[in-house]
């Protein structure tokens, strides 16, 4: 079915211009915080992250290497996460010496990032920053500092553009609600 997704879609919240436009902006900005950086690395928590990692690593200018690190949460029932993260898929390379630029899709509570820096401090990066796509800043529950956000949004459920509904829809060039009504079950 080619509009699959569309009964799970109540709004679009994002749409693809405006992303796009949104992470060239983004991508302008760290290329010139970063442009006298040496070594950067862009770290994409995956699986979210893949979309906004690519379409803003084509944004910056300054030479950077990327790699991936993907992590699960435990107790994520019903859109509910603990504090308790774990790593499914570690980087292939050393961030010693580097400037570490994690690149995120969404942060909710914070719990998922504050884990990956805590772990990626003890590696020797030079400095550590965050660029998520999008915030529900709303509902942090541990205080980390994020460098560059792309949109600050409300508490809702969201998908597309890296971020999943149920592991499908993640290809949609937008970012739209999930409508919970049609859904049924509490989206993972
Ligand atoms: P945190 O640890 O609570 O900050 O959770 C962040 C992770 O939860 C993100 O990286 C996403 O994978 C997932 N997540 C949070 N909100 C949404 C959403 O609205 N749609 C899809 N995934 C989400
Ligand atoms: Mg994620």
């Amino acid at each position: 079915m080619r509009n699959a997704h569309e009964k799970f879609l109540k709004e679009i919240l994002i749409d693809a211009d405006t992303l796009q436009a949104r992470v060239a902006d983004l991508g302008e900005q760290i290329s010139t915080d970063y442009a006298d950086a040496e070594d950067l690395i862009l770290v994409c928590i995956l699986k979210g992250g893949v979309m906004f990692l690519t379409d803003l690593a084509r944004h910056i200018t300054v030479p950077h290497e990327m790699d991936f690190m993907a992590v699960s949460s435990y107790g994520r029932g019903a859109r509910q996460t603990t504090g308790d993260v774990r790593i499914d898929m570690d980087l292939s390379v050393s961030v010693s010496g580097k400037h570490v630029l994690i690149v995120e899709d969404i942060i909710d509570s914070g719990y998922t990032l504050s884990r990956v820096i805590e772990m990626l401090k003890t590696r020797g990066p030079v400095d550590i920053r965050i660029c998520t796509l999008l915030d529900k800043s709303s509902r942090r529950k541990v205080d980390i500092k994020v460098d560059y956000v792309g949109f600050t949004i409300e508490d809702k459920f969201v998908f597309g553009y890296g971020l999943d509904l149920d592991e499908r829809f993640r290809n949609l060039p937008y970012i739209g609600v999930v409508d919970l009504d049609k859904l049924g079950i509490a989206p993972k």
